[in-house]
């Protein structure tokens, strides 16, 4: 059985309101995307990483990518959804049912190898897969359209689901088959009647969406390399 990567990049990151896709905002001198992509194919376990880019994505061949060596592939098959993206890819790529494959969001530029790694050692034996996650540290509030809170939602056993979420590919083809009104793999697969299992990761692998959140990106990332 191999580890393989998938990284679905063909969403619009409407919220950054940029013209310019997230991914391929600039962090440190290279794309958002590189980031996370340099992290994946340093992994030794892994062997291949997939980019899923938009049909008529124009970005990617403006930059160089030869820096991150042979296991890199594009796939321009990305749909509507980060579902349909991941589901068009798994339809594409070359691997065996039992193969793992961790599907990561091009937007978390920090994922640390180490992360990675945890990820892949704890749940490699697994029967149904998981994904990094991190507890709820805030008051969680429930609020109306006018920004009335109209509940304290209790934040015991609440976790931010991060990613790499990591399931065998038949598994992942059968779930998502099934349904596509999830926002993350994991939700795909618990709509099997299954329970992922989460492996608790650091706050440095936030998702890059608001535009404040690349200067908080470029100083983790900074800091790792002094
Ligand atoms: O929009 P959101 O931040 O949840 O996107 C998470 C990841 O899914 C990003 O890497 C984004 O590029 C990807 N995506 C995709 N196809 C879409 C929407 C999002 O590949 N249609």
């Amino acid at each position: 059985e191999r580890f393989i990567a998938i990284v679905p990049a063909a969403g619009s990151g409407s919220r950054m309101g940029s013209e310019r896709p997230k991914q391929y905002l600039d962090l440190l001198g290279k794309p958002v995307i590189w980031h996370a992509l340099q992290t994946l194919v340093a992994v030794p376990r892994i062997s291949q990483v997939y980019v899923v880019l938009a049909p008529d994505d124009a970005w990617w061949p403006q930059f160089d990518w030869q820096l991150l060596g042979g296991k890199l592939t594009t796939l321009h098959v990305g749909g509507a959804t980060r579902a349909a993206s991941v589901s068009n890819a798994l339809a594409c790529i070359d691997a065996a049912d039992e193969d793992w494959l961790l599907v990561h969001d091009a937007a978390r530029a920090c994922l640390s190898g180490a992360q990675v790694e945890a990820l892949i050692d704890t749940l490699a034996d697994d029967a149904v897969g998981g994904l990094l996650a991190q507890p709820v540290a805030d008051t969680l509030k429930r609020a109306d359209a006018q920004g009335r809170v109209c509940a304290t939602v209790p934040r015991e056993q609440l976790w931010q689901a991060q990613t790499p979420q990591m399931f065998r590919r038949g598994l992942l083809r059968r779930a998502l088959a099934h349904t596509d009104a999830v926002t993350d793999e994991a939700g795909a697969v618990e709509a099997l009647g299954l329970q992922p299992r989460l492996v608790a990761a650091e706050a440095s692998n936030f998702k890059i969406t608001w535009p404040q959140d690349l200067a908080l990106a470029a100083q983790i990332l900074q800091a790792r390399e002094d």
